[in-house]
């Protein structure tokens, strides 16, 4: 049976979105604007904020590239990250290359830190991150995005690509999740 768990008030508009989006899009065309990097997107969150996001970047030579991560099941991290060992058939596609890892949230950092140290492993010339939002209080490992959208406070959120076991993601607004 599906929980039931209400959404609750809006954390970030529509129009808050686009600007902070805007903004990093710029930032990014200027980081990158003499090389030829590869977003790399988390699926199935960071799939909006990786769409809006390119194309605020003013760059022709960005490629596009995905993996498919997990490590949440309800509004509680499992500890273990499923999905990594699909990595390797990106190989080819990010060795020598400037990555930048794309994701909806920085939360306790594992998946992250593990996804940025096998991009390196894979032969990455340089692993550069990217979140929209970033829940600081819950960090248990040392990292930090190198472009963060929103802080936000240790509450569960859904929406512009978030979910709650893969519902609410089509929100338009990122919204708290009600206990
Ligand atoms: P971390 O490994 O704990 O940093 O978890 C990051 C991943 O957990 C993100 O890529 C999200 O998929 C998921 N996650 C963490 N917090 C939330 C949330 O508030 N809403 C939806 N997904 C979340
Ligand atoms: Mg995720």
């Amino acid at each position: 049976m599906l929980e039931t768990m209400p959404i609750g008030r809006s954390l970030l508009s529509q129009t808050q979105i686009r600007a902070r989006v805007k903004q990093l899009g710029r930032d990014l065309t200027r980081h990158y604007r003499k090389k030829r990097p590869v977003f790399l997107g988390v699926m199935n969150g960071a799939l909006f904020f990786l769409t809006d996001l390119i194309r605020e970047v003013g760059l022709e030579e960005v490629e596009i590239s995905c993996v498919r991560l997990a490590s949440y099941a309800g509004t509680q991290s499992t500890g273990k990250l499923r999905g990594l060992g699909a990595m390797e058939s990106l190989r080819a596609e990010l060795q020598g290359r400037h990555v930048l890892i794309i994701d909806d949230i920085l939360d306790t950092g594992y998946t992250l830190a593990a996804l940025v140290a096998c991009v390196k492993e894979l032969g990455a010339a340089d692993v550069k991150t990217c979140v929209l939002l970033d829940k600081h209080r819950k960090r248990e490992i040392a990292i930090k995005a190198d472009w963060t959208g929103f802080k936000i406070a240790d509450e569960f959120v859904v929406g512009y690509g978030l979910d709650f076991d893969g519902r609410y993601r089509g929100l338009k607004q990122v919204r708290v999740l009600k206990p």
